[in-house]
């Protein structure tokens, strides 16, 4: 393992921090977590990594918190559409506000690199064939619309003590200790396995770059290592062509996975048309050494496997802890958020 080798993670107890956690350990960071536990309660299995944590609000870092870290990764986020339709400044105060908040002061504490979880969602309804780094971007939602708006604010602090790099990632699929099924790999598996149908309710047309969360995991540790003349101050659409694929196409292949499931199609007024086709040569230039190991296909499959052994029923598949909005709106009605989606109620400051 190359320097550096203190890392912060924001957003560890989530979907994709659950999974990479592990991995930078095993690698031999030292990790430290910060997280406001919105999910910690959502397990599907258990969750047994043990790693210092720190519970705090985005919106409430200080200096003290940043203090002798070699690297960031932020991917603490409301982390989804939906949820910033339901309150759009909640979503531009943690994910574009909350964001900047966090690099200002990663860069007044001397921190070098600043690894952010972006999303090839900005580009939004791109009539490109192909968008790669440099497509304007058009995003159609609060939440795309935050993090454009926390890149830009990103590429102003660069400099040469300080080297964001924009990590923008397809839609993650895979197992995870806090899973999510409200992404659309993941979703369609959960449906063909509890019901024995996938239903699209757009025309299927739509391209959606898919990746497994082991190998975003992997290459945000990629990026830790980076030689950081490679990637400073770069966007980088994090994903591989093969993976680029259309909506009717992940639909198969959750059908095809999970013996005797059936297609429907069903196009429905207003659905989600919102189309991306990534372009990823710029990764593949930069590090020709990386390889994808996860194709969709082989994944579904795992996915099959891991439902079958854990006996995955319906209620588990549509209980509200594995779907963000769901869950955030329960902690809501349950009192236990408060208007500002700050906890009532004292959660355990450091673990
Ligand atoms: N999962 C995907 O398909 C996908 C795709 C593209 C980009 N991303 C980005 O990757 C990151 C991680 O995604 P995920 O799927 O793990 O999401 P997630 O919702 O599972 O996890 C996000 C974590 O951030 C924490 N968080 C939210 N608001 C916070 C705040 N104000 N202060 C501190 N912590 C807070 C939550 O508690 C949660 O643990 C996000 O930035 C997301 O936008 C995810």
């Amino acid at each position: 393992m190359n320097e550096p080798t203190r890392v912060l993670v924001t957003g560890h107890n989530g979907y994709l921090g659950s999974v990479m956690v592990p991995v930078l350990q095993a690698a031999g960071y030292e990790v430290v977590g910060l997280d406001m536990g919105y999910f910690r309660a959502c397990t599907l299995g258990t969750d047994n990594t043990s790693v210092p944590e720190i519970t705090k609000d985005l919106r409430a870092i200080e200096s003290p918190d940043l203090q002798g870290f070699d690297a960031v990764i932020h991917l603490a986020a409301l982390s989804n559409d939906p949820i910033g339709n339901l309150n759009a400044d909640w979503t531009r105060q943690i994910n574009a506000d909350g964001t900047v908040r966090l690099a200002t002061m990663a860069k007044a504490a001397g921190v070098r690199r600043f690894l952010f979880s972006s999303s090839c969602i900005m580009y939004g309804m791109s009539e490109a064939a192909v968008v790669d780094e440099t497509a304007p971007l058009a995003p159609q939602t609060e939440y795309a619309r935050s993090k454009a708006v926390a890149e830009e604010a990103l590429r102003a602090l660069a400099d040469d003590r300080f080297s964001p790099v924009y990590c923008r990632n397809g839609t993650v699929y895979g197992l995870s200790p806090r899973m999510r099924f409200d992404t659309v790999l993941n979703n369609f598996m959960g449906s063909a396995f509890t019901t024995g149908r996938v239903e699209v309710h757009s025309d299927g047309t739509p391209w959606r770059p898919v990746v497994h969360v082991q190998d975003v995991a992997r290459y945000f540790k990629l990026m830790l290592e980076a030689p950081l003349q490679d990637i400073h101050n770069e966007a980088f659409n994090m994903g591989v062509e093969s993976l680029n694929l259309q909506v009717s196409e992940i639909a198969e292949i959750a059908v095809e996975a999970v013996p005797g499931a059936q297609l429907t199609m069903t196009p429905k007024p207003g659905a989600d048309q919102r189309t991306y086709k990534a372009d990823f040569s710029k990764f593949s230039r930069t590090f020709p050494d990386f390889e994808f190991q996860w194709t969709a296909r082989m994944r579904a499959q795992e996915l099959y496997e891991a439902f079958r052994s854990i006996a995955l029923t319906f209620e588990d598949f549509t209980d509200k802890r594995f779907t963000r909005l769901r869950w955030l709106d329960h902690l809501l009605k349950a009192g236990m958020l408060d208007d500002q989606l700050r906890w009532r109620t004292a959660q355990p400051r450091v673990a």
